[in-house]
């Protein structure tokens, strides 16, 4: 299979099950565990990330972005309960009701919908509460979540199970504004709870919270960047053992040897200083090998380091070799991962293309295929 599909992401499924034993080690038996798999499983397959989490028994709740996503759980199979973390509109409310799915509530305006939609599917559904305690992003504000909280607790067919928030700094060292964060929403759970007349389920902890504030553990956690192996900011504490998620490979498809003074690839805004090997490789920046690697990148090979050259293109990119060398057609190359005694963390990625981790995986396009390692 590799073989067929020379640009691969290896997703390394017993580190991701691993992660999550780690957590949930962490956190203690009697909290849950909410996976985020959205965006495909930060770009992991949120199919395969979800199933061996439900096999494993590692997770207890999975967490989409959209509708579709969890339509796509339901159709592979997948029994757990699943939350559908931001808003839904109106004319989607139906299919996520018929297909299980728990949404979260954001408005007074959803919730009506919510129950329209609830008559007419003739079936009830269950929601989340979602309060802004300081995101700035979405859901009821932490004055009018208990009214909001006694009006669905009205409403025939739903059924209030959980009050959420969301924590935009909590992996970030100065923990003051999380703590107070932290401090107002459970406050505001608890009069949600009051005004509800139930005890619900009562979760904010993201990657950074898990790691870094157990004040904010509360009923159920929900990570996600650090399920696939990275902490959200180098800044957050390393308090819990992480394994990496996936690694990127591809393998060497041509090489050259190059007189000094020759241009490589578009721009020619690189030229030989020296009599050097050129080696191309399948992979550019349609397969989420960024642009700006363009005389900026490196690969593995052989557990050895190579520089790109040139400008990366859509399909191939280029990397010199040095005046000598026995790398040859069809040698695996490491774009990001271990190769021999090295590594390229995504972390490095992230850092080279002034962005996250969360992008780099994301990024990694539906052409790459994912080859899923046994867990
Ligand atoms: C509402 C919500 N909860 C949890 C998460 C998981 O966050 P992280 O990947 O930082 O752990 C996200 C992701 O952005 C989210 O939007």
């Amino acid at each position: 299979m590799s073989l067929l599909y020379a640009t691969h992401a290896r997703v390394h499924l017993g580190n991701i099950r691993d992660n999550l034993r780690a957590i949930r080690a962490a956190v203690g038996p009697e909290r849950k565990v909410l996976v985020a798999v959205k965006a495909n499983g930060y770009g992991h397959g949120a199919v395969e990330v979800s199933r061996m989490a439900e096999a494993t028994g590692t997770a207890d709740w999975l967490g989409v972005a959209t509708v579709p996503e969890g339509l796509q759980l339901r159709e592979a199979g997948l029994r757990l309960p699943i939350l559908k973390l931001g808003p839904t509109f109106p004319w989607e409310m139906r299919a996520a009701i018929e297909a299980g799915l728990t949404l979260a509530i954001c408005s007074r305006e959803e919730a009506e919908a919510l129950a329209a939609a609830v008559a007419e599917a003739n079936r009830p559904a269950s929601v989340h509460l979602k309060v802004d305690t300081g995101m700035g992003r979405i859901g009821v504000s932490p004055a009018e979540a208990p009214e909001l909280a006694r009006l669905i607790v009205g409403l025939p067919g739903v059924v209030l199970e959980g009050v959420f928030t969301h924590l935009p700094v909590s992996d970030a060292a100065d923990v003051t504004y999380t703590r107070e964060q932290i401090l107002r929403f459970r406050i505001t759970a608890g009069l949600v709870q009051e005004a509800a007349g139930r005890r619900l389920l009562v979760h904010c902890a993201n990657s950074g919270a898990v790691l870094g504030h157990d004040s904010a553990w509360l009923d159920m956690v929900r990570p996600g960047i650090m399920v696939y192996g990275f902490r959200p900011d180098p800044e957050t504490p390393a308090t819990i053992p992480l394994k990496p998620g996936m690694s990127l490979l591809t393998r060497v498809s041509f090489v050259k040897k190059v007189a000094r003074g020759t241009s490589i690839g578009y721009g020619r805004t690189w030229v030989a200083p020296v009599d050097t090997n050129v080696a191309t490789i399948p992979a550019g920046y349609a397969d989420g090998f960024n642009r700006l690697f363009s005389n900026r990148g490196r690969v593995l090979i052989g557990g050895r380091s190579y520089p790109v050259v040139g400008r990366v293109c859509m399909d191939q990119s280029m990397v010199d070799l040095g005046p000598e060398t026995d790398v040859k057609v069809g040698d695996e190359v490491v774009l990001m991962g271990p190769s021999g005694e090295l590594v390229i963390p995504c972390e490095e990625w992230a850092a080279r293309l002034g962005t996250i981790t969360y992008e780099v995986t994301c990024q990694v396009n539906p052409r790459v295929v994912r080859i899923y390692d046994p867990y």
